[in-house]
Parts: structure tokens; sequence; C-alpha cells
């Protein structure tokens, strides 16, 4: 199903109660609200005003409400054609954002796009968000309205948190009453808004008719040719979502205990890769410092959650152990100079958990940072675009150090001039977690390199690989 397609090749028969709600969807008359105001509700909110809704952003924090009320994207990162949306649709008032949910009483259509993490140690959903959002939204339900829960959900959770918690406080009757809708997103910080627009949705009912009613708002979001809009209930819409992200996270582990493989033999797994990758079916993903950020880290968890795993759980951990590994590189570097970590000076370049973004949740940076300060480093961090560590230039961070640490590739990194680098850190140590850096280069400027995948003995060889005709 195409997001373009005319509607009434793409919906069923809708009962009276929702007769009028279709028809405000399908004329972009409906008053849409969008709850949390994050990384994924803002582009949200931003495209379906560009669409030609009016829409109302409700957040908790005042600062987001403020910054977007002044035009202006409340987080930052690249966000390509996101800042003038965002700019455009305020100064045109179809996007007005607040602190009041009091708002949510005029909509017919909410949205809902808070944050729902897994606790650090049980890994278990923590729901706070979404209650207090549902909480919000229950008593100033009306009628003939739709809900859509576009956060990522463990399965089951629709039904056993989400209706019975509008039902509630409602007082009205899912499906009845109100149509409830999972249509969990799949965007990507630094794509945001080409995500949006371009990528497949699967759009969970909790009944049929509430799917069909749902894909009528989505068909103007959903617009690229070839992206779907593919109807389900929210069980497997829940399922999918958080499937589709351990699926990554799995593969990812893979490609991590490839190079782990690699750096134990004493080969390349960069030249390993590329060659598996030439057999039919393979497409091995690219090893790293670790797995970070809001999603992959944690929808693993929520897929799980309530039953017993194997292989997710070892995925998890092969991932979790990356940021260690890069301190034992650097432990192992050192080693070479006659240094220990205790003692030693470290920069670490990269704090988020993304290139090019200031999204730093769950960032392999930070366990990174903590291992080295755990085993007694002197620990100094650089980021480019995150705000705590954005101050200092990479030249000031390095200055005197006995390793440079390289967790991101972030753009600013791509084009350092290493061999300045090296004239002013004191031990000439660098580990290259992001395969960023020609390591044959960063050995004839003096440097002691460590990288993920590559034994010692390889990495001054680490960009060579002839290639044949086959
Ligand atoms: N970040 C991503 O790339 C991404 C991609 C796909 C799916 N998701 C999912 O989308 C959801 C949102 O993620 P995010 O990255 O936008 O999170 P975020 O933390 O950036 O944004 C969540 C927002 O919700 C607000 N909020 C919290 N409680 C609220 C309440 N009771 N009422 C109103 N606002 C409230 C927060 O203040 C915050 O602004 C999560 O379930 C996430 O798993 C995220």
């Amino acid at each position: 199903m195409n997001g373009s397609l005319d509607v009434d090749t793409v919906t069923g028969v809708v009962s009276d109660t929702f007769t009028p709600l279709a028809a405000h969807l399908d004329a972009r008359t409906a008053r849409l609200a969008v709850v949390g105001l994050g990384f994924v509700g803002t582009p949200v909110a931003c495209t379906l005003a560009g669409a030609g809704y009016t829409v109302v952003g409700v957040d908790v924090v005042a600062d987001k409400v403020d910054a977007i009320n002044a035009g202006q994207v409340p987080f930052e990162g690249e966000e390509p054609g996101l800042p003038e949306l965002l700019a455009r649709v305020v100064a045109e008032e179809r996007l007005v954002a607040t602190t009041d949910p009091e708002a949510l009483r005029l909509c017919d259509a909410i949205l809902v796009a808070v944050d729902t993490p897994v606790d650090a140690v049980t890994h278990q959903p923590v729901y706070r968000a979404l209650e207090g959002a549902l909480a919000a939204i229950g008593p100033r339900l009306r009628p003939g309205t739709i809900v859509v829960i576009e956060s990522t959900l463990a399965p089951g959770t629709m039904d056993r948190v989400v209706a019975p918690a509008l039902e509630r406080t409602s007082g009205l009757q899912i499906g009845r009453d109100v149509l409830l809708v999972h249509c969990p997103e799949r965007v990507m910080p630094g794509r945001l808004l080409a995500n949006l627009s371009s990528m497949s949705r699967v759009v969970g009912g909790t009944t049929p008719e509430a799917a069909d009613v749902a894909l009528r708002l989505y068909r103007h979001v959903v617009t690229a040719p070839g992206a779907t809009l593919d109807a389900s209930d929210a069980l497997t819409a829940e399922i999918v979502k958080t499937g589709e992200n351990a699926y990554r996270d799995v593969q990812i582990a893979f490609a991590n205990e490839m190079a782990l493989v690699c750096e134990a033999a004493g080969a390349d797994v960069w030249r390993v890769r590329d060659l598996i990758n030439k057999s039919p079916g393979r497409h091995m993903l690219l090893p790293g410092a670790g797995v970070g950020g809001h999603c992959i880290p944690k929808d693993p968890w929520l897929l799980i959650s309530g039953m017993t795993a194997r292989l997710i759980p070892a995925a998890r951990a092969v991932n979790d152990g990356m940021p260690a590994h890069m301190a034992d590189l650097a432990a192992d570097g050192l080693a070479e100079h006659g240094l220990r970590l205790r003692g030693s000076r470290i920069a670490v370049l990269g704090m988020s958990y993304l290139e090019d973004t200031e999204d730093d949740r769950n960032s392999p940076s930070t366990a990174l940072v903590a291992a080295l300060a755990g085993r007694g480093a002197d620990v100094t961090a650089h980021d480019p675009w995150v705000p705590a560590y954005r101050d200092r230039t990479v030249d000031d961070v390095v200055d005197g150090v006995d390793a440079v640490v390289l967790m991101v590739a972030h753009t600013a990194y791509r084009g350092l001039d290493w061999a300045a680098i090296a004239g002013r850190v004191r031990t000439a140590v660098l580990v290259d977690g992001r395969h960023a850096v020609d390591a044959g280069m960063a050995a004839r400027c003096g440097w002691t390199v460590r990288a993920v995948g590559i034994g010692p003995a390889r990495a001054p060889l680490a960009h060579r690989g002839d290639e044949h005709p086959g």
C-alpha cells in the first residue's frame, strides 16, 4: 500500500462514530496533537504541520516548548530540512507547542512519542513517561477521536498498559468510542525528516477500523514512492519494531565477535568482511567500538521482557563489552611504551553514540570513559556536537596525553591531521574504534596503532587488499 494511493483503495468501512474523524483526516482539517517533543515528536509534529494539519505539541519540558515556539529545533545535530520546516510551520501558526495538556481536549488525533527506556539493571521497561502521557490524555479524550502510540513498546503493552489506562481515565471504551493504534517510528537521528516520508510503516490497530482510520493520517506522512503503509494488529506492530532492532543488534554483535576473532588471530576484519560479503546472501555489518542510542541497546530488552531468551542477551553482552575492549586496546598500546592505564592520560574523541549528532544516549563512549577512569586513567574528552564536550578544541584535549581513543567517526574527525596531533601528545598511542584512520598513514606519523578488528601485527597493513576479477 503506497502512502500516495487514493484513500478509497486503502480503507475499509468506517462506522458513524468515526466518519467525521476520517473525513477530517482525509481533508487535513483534523486538529492533531503530538505528545513528547523529542527526537521523534519534533519532526513528526513538523511533518504533520507541513502536510497542512493544525498541530499542537505537548511536552513537560518548558525549554523544549519555548524553543519550538521560537522557531528553533529543541535539540542539536545535523537534521537536513528540519530547522527550515520548523521555522516555517511555527511562523504559519500551523504548529504551536505548550506544556499545558488542556490543549488535548480540542484534538481529533493524539500521537504519543514519549521516551520508553529500560531499567539499566533489570532491563525491564520503564513506562513512567508513557504513563504520564496517558494520564494527561485520558481525562481529556473525546468520543470519535483516535490515539496513536508512536513510542516503541514491549509486546503486549498496548493491551496490558495503554488501553486499560486510557479506558480507566476517560470512561470511554476503546474500539467503540475511541480508536487506538500503535504505529512505531523507524526514524534515525541525522535523517529524521527524510525517514518520516520514505520509510514504510506498520499501522497496528487495536481494531481493524482503528488501523483503517490511522492510514488516512499516515498516507499524508509516508509519501515517498515505494514506501508502504502496512495495516496490522497492535501486537504485531510491537513485535515488528522491537524485533527489527533486536535483529540489528544481533547482526552487529556478530560483526563485533568477528572483529575479536580477527584481532586474536592477527587478521584484518575489514578485508575479511569484504570477502565474506561476496558470498551470496551474506551482509556482515560493520564492527566497532560499541552500540548506543536510544533504541538499539534497549529495544532487544523490550522484545524479550517477561520471558527467558538466550541469543538476544548474548548479543547485548557482546556489544556492551566493546567499550571495555577499547580500554583493553588502549592498555595494549600503552604497554608497548612501558605504560599502564593507571596514571596515563587518555583523550577520548567522540561522546555521542553516532556521527554528527549530539545524541549521547547510551553512548559507548560514556561506558569507555567510566572503564578508563575505573582502571586509574586520567580521561579527557572532546565532541564537536555534545554540549558538555564541545567548548574545547581537539588540540586542547590531546595536549600531553598518552593515548587518543577515537570512538565516533564525526565528519569533523575525518580530516584530522594525525601528524600534527602526534606532535602534541606525550605518547603517540592511537586506538581507532571506527576504522576512521588510515592505520598505515598513522604508523608512518609515529603512532602506535590499535584498531578494532585488526590484529596488532597487521595494523600498518590495514588498508591493503588486492582485488582480482573473479
Ligand atoms: N530517537 C530515535 O531515533 C527513535 C527512533 C525510533 C523510535 N524511537 C522511539 O520513539 C520514542 C521517543 O523517542 P525520542 O528519541 O523522541 O525520545 P526523547 O527523549 O528525545 O523525547 C521524548 C520527549 O517526551 C517528553 N515527555 C516525557 N514525558 C512526557 C509526558 N508525560 N508528557 C509530555 N511529554 C513527555 C520528554 O520531555 C521528551 O521531550 C521512544 O519510544 C523511542 O524508543 C526513537
